[in-house]
C-alpha cells in the first residue's frame, strides 16, 4: 500500500524517489539522489501525466493501480520525452492497452525511435484542450526545455501547471513532496545545478517560454522533478527569472589544473588579493578534484571567471580543457575573464587557455600571467596586478 498525495481531490502524486543512481544521465553526481514525478487525474476522463525511469516501473504502476481500483487510464499525457520521464511508457501501454498517448508533433518520432509502441495516438497542437470532465488540460510547447518536443499541461481548474523538466531540482523528496512541507535551503544549492546543467544551455529558450506562461493563473507548479510548488511559487519564478538572464553577483570562481603545486600557489595568491581587495563572493576549485556541475553552477552566479593551467603534453591539463569544452558548449554568456597557468619546457596550458578566451568572448580583463616552473617576485606581482584588474572591473559593475 501506498500513502496518497494530493495535488487536489481527485489529483494525485504518483512518483518515485531514486537513490540508487549515483550520476545523472550518468554524467551528474548526484548525493542526495532525485524524485521523478508523475501525475494521476482520476476523472470522468482518466489522465496520467508523464511517468518514471524504467527501474522503477513496478512501484510506480502499483501506485497508479491502487489509485484506480480497477478503473483504466484514458490518456497518457507526455510532456517529455526524455528516458527518466518517458521509460515506464511501454509497461503502461502493456497494463492499460486501450490508452491513448497524447504528445505533440515532435513528441511521437521520439517515441517510435526509443519504444515502437502500437497504440491509440493524439496529437496536440499548442492551444488544444483535453476535456476530462471536471477538469480541462490545456498544452503550450516549450521547445528546448529541455528537449525540442517539451511541453507544459495546464489544468485550468486547479491552476496547476504541470511544468516538465521546468522548476525542477536535483535531490529526492524526503517526506516532503510540496515546497511547504520541506526546508527548501536543503534545495538551494541542487536546484541551481540542476538548472545550470541540464537546462542552462538553454537559457534563451527558457526566457522565452517563462513569458510565454507568464499570462496564466498558476497556484501550483508540478515539476518531473523535486517539490511541488505551491506556497512558494515567488521562490522558484523569481530564480528562473534570474538564471535564465544570466544575471549574476559580484564575485569570482578560480579553477586550476595543477600536477605539482606551480599553478595552484598562483591561484593562492590570485584568491589572496581578491579578498584583499575587499571582494568576499571567492570560491576556487581544482578542477581534478571538483566535478565541473559544482563549477558550472557557480559560474551562473558569479560574474568572474579565472582559469587556469599548467602544461600537459604541449596541451592544456584535461580537467582544465573538460571543464572550458563544456562551457562553450553550454554558451554561458558576459563573464569577466582572467587567464594564468605554468610551464616546465613548451608550455601549452596558457597557450591553450588564451585560444578558449578567443572562441568565448568574454571581456579579458588582463593580460594573461604565464610561469615557468615555480612561481618567482615577477610573475607572482602579476598574479596580484591581474587579481587587481578582476576587482577593479566588479567595482565598476557592482558598486
Ligand atoms: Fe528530467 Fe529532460 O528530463
Amino acid at each position: 500500500m501506498y500513502q496518497r498525495v494530493h495535488l487536489a481531490d481527485d489529483i494525485y502524486y504518483v512518483g518515485v524517489n531514486d537513490r540508487k543512481t549515483h550520476l545523472f544521465e550518468n554524467q551528474y553526481p548526484i548525493e542526495r539522489g532525485i524524485a521523478y514525478n508523475s501525475y494521476l487525474i482520476k476523472d470522468e476522463k482518466v489522465a496520467l501525466l508523464d511517468t518514471v525511469e524504467r527501474q522503477f516501473i513496478d512501484e510506480f504502476l502499483d501506485q497508479v493501480e491502487e489509485i484506480l481500483e480497477g478503473k483504466p487510464i484514458d490518456y497518457l499525457i507526455i510532456n517529455h520525452m526524455e528516458p527518466d520521464h518517458s521509460g515506464a511508457i511501454r509497461a503502461v501501454v502493456q497494463r492499460y492497452p486501450d490508452i491513448t498517448l497524447a504528445g505533440n508533433k515532435k513528441t511521437f518520432p521520439i517515441l517510435d525511435n526509443y519504444y515502437k509502441t502500437s497504440d491509440k495516438r493524439l496529437v496536440i497542437n499548442e492551444g488544444d484542450v483535453l476535456d476530462l470532465g471536471k477538469h480541462k488540460l490545456n498544452f503550450y510547447t516549450i521547445p528546448m526545455v529541455h528537449w525540442p518536443e517539451a511541453m507544459v499541461s495546464y489544468e485550468s481548474t486547479e491552476k496547476i501547471l504541470f511544468s516538465a523538466d521546468a522548476f525542477g531540482s536535483f535531490g529526492t523528496l524526503d517526506g516532503g513532496i510540496f515546497d511547504d512541507e520541506t526546508n527548501l535551503d536543503l534545495y538551494e544549492e541542487d536546484m541551481m545545478r540542476y538548472f545550470t546543467n541540464i537546462v542552462g544551455k538553454y537559457c534563451p529558450h527558457t526566457k522565452k517560454a517563462l513569458n510565454k506562461l507568464g499570462a496564466l493563473e498558476i497556484k501550483m507548479i508540478a515539476s518531473l522533478h523535486g517539490p511541488i510548488w505551491r506556497s512558494h511559487l515567488d521562490y522558484i519564478l523569481d530564480r528562473y527569472k534570474k538564471w535564465s538572464s544570466y544575471e549574476t553577483e559580484k564575485g569570482v570562481v578560480i579553477v586550476y589544473g595543477s600536477m605539482y603545486g606551480n599553478t595552484e600557489k598562483m591561484a593562492d595568491v590570485i584568491a589572496r588579493q581578491l579578498a584583499v581587495r575587499g571582494i568576499r563572493n571567492i570560491k576556487v576549485y581544482d578542477a581534478s578534484r571538483t566535478h565541473n556541475s559544482y563549477i558550472i553552477s557557480d559560474l551562473f552566479k558569479y560574474k568572474g571567471f579565472i582559469v587556469g593551467s599548467c602544461a600537459y603534453n604541449n596541451e592544456m591539463f584535461p580537467a582544465v580543457e573538460n571543464l572550458v569544452t563544456k562551457i562553450k558548449h553550454m554558451g554561458v554568456k558576459d563573464h569577466l575573464l582572467g587567464i594564468f597557468g605554468s610551464y616546465t619546457w613548451n608550455g601549452g596550458g596558457v597557450k591553450n587557455l588564451n585560444k578558449f578566451a578567443d572562441e568565448i568572448n568574454w571581456e579579458m580583463i588582463n593580460e594573461s600571467v604565464e610561469e615557468q616552473g615555480s612561481l618567482k617576485s615577477k610573475k607572482l606581482q602579476e598574479c596580484i596586478n591581474l587579481a587587481n584588474a578582476m576587482a577593479d572591473r566588479l567595482e565598476e559593475i557592482y558598486g
